[in-house]
């Protein structure tokens, strides 16, 4: 497999070509002792011995197992990069040890390469079925396998990058929540509000899962946000909203790249829509604003509602549902979900925040609603 890149020794700027062993080498050497690891998993050695004399001047990490028990422990210890195994192993078939593979959370991103000798595209649809992503028939050929391992790891490489990259973002997230200390703890209390409306919805894992990363990363984009701007205690002028208005945008470009953040997108992008169609950005209404953003503006606007800022005080929480209900009646929110989340607060968020607010600052949960309260909190 060959990739054209500019830039190689001897011309500058000429196209060279590239193996994708090159490219794999280049992406492991950044990582120090870190070469890629291939598990052999075959019960005769003599097969294992054959695969390693193919791959073993690739300068990879070949791990060896004769039976399932100790392909386990690899996978579990060694950091197992690529899996080959025989489709015929001892204590269960490769077929079925290629499905536990694809189906634990810890290991499903690992290729895995199944070998057999019964020829047939019978059994090659079986391997593909159960999850392989290759798929070998004895006898096998050097230049075959070096080629589909190399390929499968540059693959695998390129995930295992991306999946670094969203750690990376939530530290950016929280950074720009300490740049400002009025919202300190509001995206772990968003998260704690969305997973209770969110379940009380009967969400999908992958849905809750989505607002838990929405509830730390619908801000990033406000990284692109002036201080003078975010910061500002009094109303924004109209060129300051336009400033404004592009931190959800900001914000979806910064997370697009990281495939593991597609169902948080929608929540960047329209974290701050109306029921009537008449927020920002893209103006949309109803049901064209996706579910999971809808969620989280509630526990935003809630979060907003009962936290104290340096331009008003904390409302308590009752104080903070009317003016919900107001925004619902006005056609900004949405009525049923408002609705939705009034049952969750009376029987789940109210009673723990009062419990809390008991240990901590008794006179904050009776305490009177200010003279004047925003229309809306949110920015
Ligand atoms: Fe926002």
């Amino acid at each position: 497999m060959l990739q054209t890149r500019q830039g190689g020794p001897g011309f500058l700027g000429m196209a060279t070509q590239v193996s994708a062993w090159e490219l794999i080498e280049e992406t492991y050497a950044a990582q120090e002792g870190q070469r890629p690891g291939i598990l052999i998993i075959d019960p005769q050695a003599i097969s294992r011995h054959v695969i390693r004399g193919m791959l073993h001047q690739r300068g990879y990490r070949l791990l060896e197992a004769s039976t399932v028990a100790e392909a386990r422990e690899a996978l579990e210890r060694d950091g197992v990069d690529l899996v080959i195994a025989d489709l015929a192993l001892p204590e269960t078939s490769g077929l079925d040890f290629c499905r536990q593979i694809k189906a634990d959370r810890r290991t499903y991103l690992i290729p895995v390469v199944l070998i057999t000798s019964v020829q047939g595209a019978s059994m090659h649809v079986a391997g593909l079925e159960a999850g392989a992503d290759e798929f070998l028939v004895r006898p096998l050929n050097t230049s075959v396998v070096r080629t589909r391992v190399a390929a499968l790891l540059r693959h695998k490489a390129d995930v295992d990058s991306l999946e670094e990259a969203e750690p990376i973002l939530f530290v950016l997230a929280q950074a720009i929540e300490q740049r400002d200390e009025a919202i300190s703890g509001h995206c772990k209390r968003l998260d704690q509000i969305t997973r209770a409306l969110g379940t009380a919805l009967n969400l999908s894992r992958a849905q809750l899962l989505a607002l838990h990363r929405g509830a730390y990363l619908h801000d990033i984009g406000k990284v692109g946000v002036p201080d003078s701007i975010l910061f500002k205690p009094g109303p924004l002028s109209p060129q300051e909203w336009d400033i404004m208005r592009q931190h959800p945008i900001t914000g979806e470009a910064i997370c697009r790249p990281v495939k593991s953040l597609a169902l948080v997108l929608p929540i960047i992008r329209s974290h701050h829509e109306r029921w009537n169609g008449t927020g920002y950005p893209d103006g949309l209404a109803g049901e064209d604003i996706p579910l999971l953003a809808r969620i989280l503006q509630i526990a935003d606007i809630y979060d907003a509602l009962t936290s104290p800022r340096p331009y008003k005080r904390a409302v308590p929480g009752p104080r903070a549902l009317e003016i919900l209900a107001q925004e619902a009646q006005r056609g900004w929110r949405e009525p049923r979900l408002v609705g939705a989340f009034r049952e969750v607060w009376e029987t789940t968020l109210w009673p723990a925040q009062l419990t809390a607010l008991a240990h901590v600052q008794p006179a904050a949960a009776t305490s009177a609603p200010p003279d004047i309260v925003p229309v809306t909190v949110l920015k």
